[in-house]
């Protein structure tokens, strides 16, 4: 049912309650569910500028566990008492941006809720979806934060160019796994990930395709690193930090670069974290270092994701989602990030489109 309501066009939602959680104090190591308190509360009404969003799938993304911290990293803060943010998918209620109509499908930053006010100058564009012949929950993969970090970080970052040794670290990971199919795609010679068990290190080489894979839980990483890269690694994309970069660090060939993406070893609980140790190596074999974020890659995110879909088209990219069901979920999923999910992109399916 459309009908109008005031300056905008209206569609009716399922249910007329709003079901929330809410940071219910802020977390101490590890996420507990405790930490999330479920709520329902008023649909909330959109004022200028403002768009009223249904949600429909809640991406999980590491950093949340930052935006849990009482500085929040490079976002503001979620004070208890809020809505738990997270990126989503949603269908447009009622839109007071003219950008924006009832029934389109939007996917940026929202929250832990049945509705959402968004608005589209945020950090991250509020992007209308295409209608398309694939699943609208890629747009949280494989064209959403993994897909595109995965993508700029290979082709802009680190620029991999053909014939090239390159490591992924986290390499079942919604990101990992596509940056080291990127890789390929821009002509590595061979591309190495790491994961944790034999198990995942399979889907690493079966699945996602890369040449190698090493179980960093099992065995030596660096006497691995040695066997597989003799000649050394000319681009590492690091998503993991900690020790795992410093024995990096000992087997980049020179003028090698690095990519900081994320640091999953630290869990993410504090924002102050050990540097490395073995960083003289930047000095003696001439290295670059340098970060991601894709909050600087906003105006090129139409490119980004066209790319993608032409090498998805091409079959050089497997989609892979780890889907759950159930908008009750979404505390207990959120530590998974951490302690060992399934391979690809973790999203909740919370409603369907109207
Ligand atoms: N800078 C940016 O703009 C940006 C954007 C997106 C993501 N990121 C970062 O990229 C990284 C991966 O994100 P994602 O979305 O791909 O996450 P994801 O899908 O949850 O994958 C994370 C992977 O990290 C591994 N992991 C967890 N704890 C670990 C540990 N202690 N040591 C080594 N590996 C560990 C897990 O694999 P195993 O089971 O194999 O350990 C897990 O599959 C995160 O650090 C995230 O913050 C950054």
């Amino acid at each position: 049912m459309n009908m109008e309501a005031g300056t905008s066009k209206m569609v009716s939602n399922a249910t007329g309650v709003n079901r929330q959680w809410l940071l219910a104090r802020r977390p101490v190591g590890a996420v507990k569910t405790d930490d999330f308190r479920l709520t329902e509360g008023e649909i909330p009404t959109p004022g200028a500028g403002d768009i009223l969003v249904r949600t429909l799938y809640f991406g999980f993304d590491a950093s949340q566990r930052i935006w849990l911290t009482d500085d929040g990293g490079y976002m503001p803060p979620i004070m208890p008492g809020d809505p738990m943010r997270c990126m989503g998918i949603g269908q447009v209620v009622r839109s007071n941006d003219a950008n924006y109509r009832p029934g389109d499908l939007v996917e940026g930053f929202m929250s832990w809720q049945d509705y959402v006010i968004v608005r589209s100058d945020g950090p991250m564009p509020l992007r209308c979806l295409p209608k398309a012949d694939y699943p609208i929950s890629w747009n949280l993969g494989v064209f959403g934060v993994g897909g595109l970090t995965a993508y700029f970080g290979i082709v802009d970052g680190l620029k991999v160019k053909g014939g090239e040794t390159v490591v992924v670290s986290a390499a079942t990971g919604a990101t990992g796994s596509l940056a080291g199919q990127i890789a390929k795609a821009m002509g590595a010679k061979k591309v190495i990930g790491t994961a944790g068990g034999p198990e995942k290190c399979k889907w690493v080489v079966e699945h996602a395709g890369y040449d190698a894979a090493i179980d960093y839980k099992n065995g030596d990483l660096s006497a691995q690193l040695s066997k597989l890269c003799p000649e050394g690694v000319d681009a590492y994309f690091d998503n993991v930090g900690g020790d795992m970069l410093d024995t990096l660090f000992l087997h980049m060939a020179p003028k090698g670069r690095i990519l900081i993406c994320g640091a999953m070893s630290s869990g993410y609980t504090d924002v102050k974290l050990q540097g490395p140790r073995n960083y003289m190596r930047i000095c003696t074999h001439q290295l670059t270092m340098q970060g991601i974020l894709l909050f600087f890659y906003r105006d090129q995110i139409a490119e980004g994701a066209a790319r993608l879909g032409q090498w998805v088209m091409e079959g050089k990219l497997l989609v892979e989602e780890d889907m759950h069901e159930g908008f009750e979920k979404a505390p207990s999923l959120l530590p998974t990030m951490f302690t060992g999910k399934a391979p690809g992109k973790l999203i909740l399916h919370v409603a369907d489109p109207a």
